[in-house]
């Protein structure tokens, strides 16, 4: 049934999206162009690629406990890494369109809920080696295993935390530090998200972004997301069905900009040719 919704929710989502030719905004558009056109290529990241490579191929079994949104029929089972590595992870346009963000608004307090085997952190900490990256997981055998990649990558500006998301929300090192950036990338039903966000939202910079991850993933997650984004007067939000971006820019002193976006190979016709 899931995938049914997934499948209905990208036609809407398709219908809607736009092109980056087609945006009005100069903030907007600054931001597409700086950060998800951009394709990266540091040998950092072909590195990181490398050792996703290296995950997808390990058949070794974990025990690992689900403290989301599937905890309910099965919360502790047996798994493959490279299973894990072929589902559970970011993928590579969507990380390299992290470590622009972190570039674009040069972070440096970065937070990220949702760790699993360390992928997007890797990518978030390669942006900026002095930025502060903490990455909360509840499960300790993955954490583990990415704490160890961190340690091959050489990324020493990850703090990495095993605890489940709602033992750590309140306490002082999430609620007294400002951030720059927040990834939220697991738990992925209505009433975490939305408690996350509007915990979390509390604790950023004046100027800021979240991303919240699967925005689609199920019509609670939708649900999540439509509330969520409409709930700061002077936030941007841009829909790009995998994951969705909030962008708190307090000097573009524009009204509520809210749309979905989408490769111009996917609508040539909205290319910018005939404008
Ligand atoms: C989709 S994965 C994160 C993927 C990762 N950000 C990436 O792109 O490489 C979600 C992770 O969140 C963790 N998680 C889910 N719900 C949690 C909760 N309530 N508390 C702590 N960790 C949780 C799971 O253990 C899982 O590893």
């Amino acid at each position: 049934m899931r995938f049914i919704y997934i499948y209905l929710a990208f036609i809407r989502f398709y219908w809607k999206a736009t092109t980056i030719y087609h945006i009005h905004s100069p903030s907007v558009y600054a931001f597409l162009e700086q950060t998800w056109l951009i394709k990266s290529d540091d040998i950092q990241l072909r590195k990181i690629e490398d050792q996703r490579k290296t995950l997808q191929q390990n058949t070794k079994e974990i025990t690992i406990q689900d403290h989301g949104a599937g905890s309910r029929s099965k919360p502790i089972k047996k798994r493959k890494i490279s299973a894990i590595a072929k589902t559970a992870l970011s993928k590579k346009k969507q990380c390299n369109h992290l470590f622009q963000i972190v570039k674009f608004i040069n972070a440096n307090q970065i937070l990220e809920f949702g760790t699993s085997l360390g992928i997007s952190t890797a990518y978030l900490a390669a942006a900026n080696h002095k930025a502060e990256i903490t990455t909360i997981d509840g499960d300790p055998n993955i954490q583990s295993i990415a704490t160890t990649m961190f340690e091959h990558l050489s990324l020493n500006n990850i703090q990495s935390i095993c605890s489940t998301f709602d033992n750590i929300l309140n306490e002082p090192i999430i609620q007294e530090t400002k951030w720059d950036i927040i990834y939220l990338d697991g738990n992925h039903t209505y009433e975490a998200t939305t408690r996350y966000f509007r915990s979390l939202a509390k604790t950023i910079k004046e100027k800021a972004i979240i991303i919240v991850d699967d925005i689609y993933w199920s019509k609670e997650m939708t649900r999540a997301w439509n509330e969520i984004k409409n709930e700061n007067e002077f936030s941007i939000s841009i829909d790009f069905f995998y994951y969705g971006v909030l962008l708190f820019i307090p000097e573009q002193q524009e009204n509520k900009i809210d749309l979905s976006i989408i490769e111009y190979k996917y609508k040539p016709w909205k290319a910018g040719f005939f404008q």
